[in-house]
This record gives structure tokens, sequence and C-alpha cells, in this order.
């Protein structure tokens, strides 16, 4: 048993297609988490494409839910595929609510980590580093190493969505001790 506080992470996948290698990466890691550490997948299909008029006759209910799952959780799991060489746009819209207001936002000061799958050979490398961007201007704490990239992501998952492939199981679950370790930092 892990003598530190237990952590609670929160798992957000950009995409929303129910056979998704992202959301599936975060089923993993929830099994895969070290002791103390538990991760709660948070579903962004409620979250409205942005809308300053939305956001003025307060937060719709799924954001307000996002935020307020952010907020009450320690730090921030985000599996993001990659479109187009960039970060998709379910993925950008949600942390765009959550960077809002600029000076309270839930992601503000709040320990990040980044990973993702796709079945390319890069791994959604270029997704990733273009999500990373975004968490200059909210001044997240995003962790730097290591980082996860999962390519052929085809291979390495059963048709039930089950991460097989043993090295990515390993290598992801070292990832997940070095996230616990680096939200801690900022405890
Ligand atoms: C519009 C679109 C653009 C894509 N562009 C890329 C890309 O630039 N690089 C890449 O590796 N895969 C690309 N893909 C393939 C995705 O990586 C693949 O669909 C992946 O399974 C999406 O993640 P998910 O399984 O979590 O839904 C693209 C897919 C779509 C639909």
């Amino acid at each position: 048993m892990s003598e530190d506080p237990p952590l609670s992470i929160l798992g957000v996948a950009g995409s929303l297609r129910q056979g998704s290698f992202n959301r599936a990466l975060l089923r993993a890691a929830v099994d895969l988490a070290p002791d103390g550490v538990r991760i709660e997948i948070f579903d962004l299909a409620a979250v409205p494409l942005y809308n300053a008029d939305l956001e003025a006759a307060g937060d719709p209910p799924g954001v307000a839910a996002f935020k307020q799952a952010i907020r009450a959780a320690d730090g921030v799991l985000l599996a993001t595929p990659e479109y187009n060489h960039g970060v998709p746009g379910v993925m950008k819209n949600a942390v765009d609510w959550a960077s809002r207001p600029p000076r309270d936002a839930a992601l503000g000061e709040k320990p990040v980590g980044v990973i993702g799958a796709s079945p390319g050979m890069t791994g959604s490398a270029r997704g990733q580093s273009q999500l990373r961007q975004a968490f200059e201007f909210t001044n997240s704490f995003c962790m730097p190493q290591p980082e996860l990239l999962v390519f052929r992501a085809h291979e390495k998952f059963d048709d039930d969505g089950r991460l097989t492939d043993a090295a990515t199981r390993e290598h992801l679950a070292r990832y997940l001790t070095a996230f616990a370790a680096w939200i801690r930092r900022f405890r």
C-alpha cells in the first residue's frame, strides 16, 4: 500500500466514438493506476461547442459538470487523437471551455498529463504537441516527460477495446506512476 494521500485523476478522451482507442487507453489507465490513485473518465458528449453567448447565460450543464469534475480532481489526464496533424475539435473545444474565466479557470494551475493513440506510426505526436501549447495559456502544469505515444493502435487493443499489448501496458503503468509523482509535487 502507498503511504501517500490518495489522488484522484480525471481522464478525458478527445473522441466521442464508441470504439475510440483513446477512450480505451483511459480504460486501461483505470486498471493500471498505481496504488492510491483513482482515475475517473469524463465523457465529453454533453459539452457543446464553445459559444460566448451560451457562456454569458451561464455554463450549460455539460460544461458546468466538466469544470466541476476538473476542480474536484488532483490532476487531469487527456488522451487525444490526432486529426490533420493537430488536436481534434472535440478536445480543443473542451479545453477552451475549461480555460474560462481566464483568471479563475478550472484548468488554471492544474497538473495535466497528455497521452494519445492513433493507428498511424506517430501515435498522435503532433496532436499531443499542439494540445500542450494550450496549457501555456491556461497556466496548467503540463508534465513534460515521460510521453506516451501509442502508435499502430489497432494492433494494441482487442475487438472489445482492451489494451492487450504487453509493452504498451507496461509503458502506461510507468507513465501513471510518473504522473502521480508529478501531481504530488504541486500538493
Ligand atoms: C478527420 C480525421 C483526420 C485524421 N488525421 C490524422 C492525422 O493527422 N494523424 C493520424 O495519426 N491519424 C489521423 N486520423 C486517424 C485517427 O488517428 C483515427 O481515426 C483514430 O482512431 C482516432 O482516435 P479514436 O480512436 O480515439 O477515435 C484522422 C482521422 C480523422 C477522422
